[in-house]
């Protein structure tokens, strides 16, 4: 097939004739798949069902420091957790907090704490600010984007490079001392799959914002998600390129075992500075005595240290690696068509597919009308709007590879069709529905 952008207009109408009668066809099938979901399959699950049985009523139910987990206690966590979540983030236990069962109940904490009571060295509520600015790289994870949008803050959209946030705009909009804060997916970003380059990372701890307490939320939800274990993307440790510049308080540091053992039912942490966790635990007093100590005792008994986290995660690469590689063969002829574009993802749970501009929501609606579910257009971007309705986030990993197949070719017709349609001009858009939708 020749590129689309050189087939005359006599060309494109049939083959959009052609495209159609195979859309009616696919319809006729009755799908009903769903691409949308960044959630781990079944067996993914499986691996870790003995988290289970790592404790139980014979089972010594004491943290390393003699702590009875069925009690309260232990604000920050109990020590073997720590060490376990210092690992992941690569930071020493002291300067991490063990929180509960979601790492966006810990961004939401310092957002809630910095808004209502300001951040150690500037003790000026956010709250008081006429107006706090954050900014989000795009495309980016869009439960980030709507946190920060539902604390009333102004959504400063900069472009992801292949290499992290494009650093030109990043140190623009820093000289506005309205901009508080940054979101990052550091590595195996959501939803590109992309690792930040050390000049990014060192660029981003060399920053001189105009807001004194500016802060880089620093989320590593995916650190050991790699595709393939044997050839991980490696991040430099920004706590590290921080405390060289005497930066060290600028960063907040999030990590979970969301996507290692249980979404919704593993364990969080947050890593910052001596100044910072003090600030944080003395707002986090008020909240709670401590967090879910027998969950935190069956992790670390169930991952003891970092060998058996990466054992553990080759078996999450060996099950959702084929099925990354069905939609990327699915795709290839798209990019030779020259109607499709999109990064190969080293990590992490999605696929960010671009279509051809104005083209997002017509392949996301004549997905769904023949049975396939995917995120809404525009999730991946600040207020749930991509200005140039390009952006699509595929979630490979939820369906059955049989299933995965089917939903993929469908893609693909979706996207040849709309993309014939837009450059013969052939149907006017109907307009959808923007939504943030299905987020995980
Ligand atoms: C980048 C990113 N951060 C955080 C989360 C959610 O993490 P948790 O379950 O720890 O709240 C997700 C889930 O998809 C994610 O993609």
């Amino acid at each position: 097939m020749s590129r689309y952008s050189e087939l005359e207009s006599g060309q494109l109408a049939s083959l959009l004739d052609e495209l159609m009668e195979e859309y009616r066809a696919a319809k006729e099938r009755k799908l009903n798949l769903n691409m949308s979901r960044g959630v781990p399959e079944k067996a993914q699950l499986d691996l870790s069902t003995r988290l289970l049985t790592a404790i139980n009523a014979a089972s010594s139910l004491s943290a390393e420091d003699g702590m009875d987990c069925r009690n309260y206690g232990a604000l920050d966590g109990i020590p073997e957790a720590r060490r376990l979540m210092a690992q992941m983030l690569e930071l020493e236990p002291e300067q991490v907090f063990v929180g509960g069962n979601a790492s966006l109940s810990l961004m939401h904490d310092c957002l809630t704490f910095a808004f209502l009571h300001g951040l150690p060295e500037s003790p000026k509520p956010w709250a008081k600010e006429e107006k706090i600015k954050f900014i989000c790289p795009v495309p980016g994870y869009d439960r980030h984007f709507a946190m920060t949008e539902h604390f009333g803050c102004e959504l400063i959209a900069v472009p992801m490079t292949l290499e992290g946030p494009d650093i030109g705009a990043v140190t623009e909009a820093v000289k506005d001392p309205a901009v508080k804060g940054i979101w990052c997916v550091p590595k195996y970003s959501n939803p590109q799959g992309i690792t930040y380059s050390d000049a990014v990372v060192r660029a981003l701890a060399a920053l001189s914002p105009a807001a004194p307490d500016f802060r880089i939320f620093w989320d590593n939800a995916y650190t050991v998600h790699a595709l393939d274990m044997d050839h991980q993307d490696s991040l430099l440790n920004i706590m590290t390129a921080l405390e060289k510049l005497g930066k060290q308080d600028r960063v907040f540091m999030f990590t979970s075992t969301s996507k290692v053992t249980f979404p919704g039912a593993g364990i969080s942490a947050v890593g910052m500075s001596k100044a910072n966790l003090d600030w944080f635990k003395g707002h986090k007093f008020y909240q709670t005595i401590g967090n879910d100590k027998i969950n935190q005792l069956r992790h670390a008994r169930f991952l003891p240290d970092m060998d058996s986290v990466m054992n553990h995660m080759r078996k999450h690469a060996d099950i959702v690696r084929p099925k990354f590689q069905a939609v990327l063969d699915a795709l290839a002829p798209l990019g030779e068509e020259g109607i499709a574009q999109w990064d190969v993802p080293r990590g992490g749970y999605f696929i960010s597919l671009n279509v051809m501009p104005g083209c997002a929501k017509r392949v996301i609606q004549l997905c769904r009308e023949a049975g396939v579910t995917l995120t809404p257009a525009g999730s991946t971007h600040p207020y749930g709007i991509d200005p140039e309705d390009k952006n699509i986030r595929i979630a490979p990993t939820s369906p059955p590879i049989e299933e995965l197949h089917q939903a993929a070719d469908l893609l693909c017709l979706c996207v040849r069709i709309a993309s014939a349609e837009k450059l013969g001009g052939a149907a006017a858009l109907a307009p959808a529905q923007v939504a943030y939708g299905d987020r995980n």
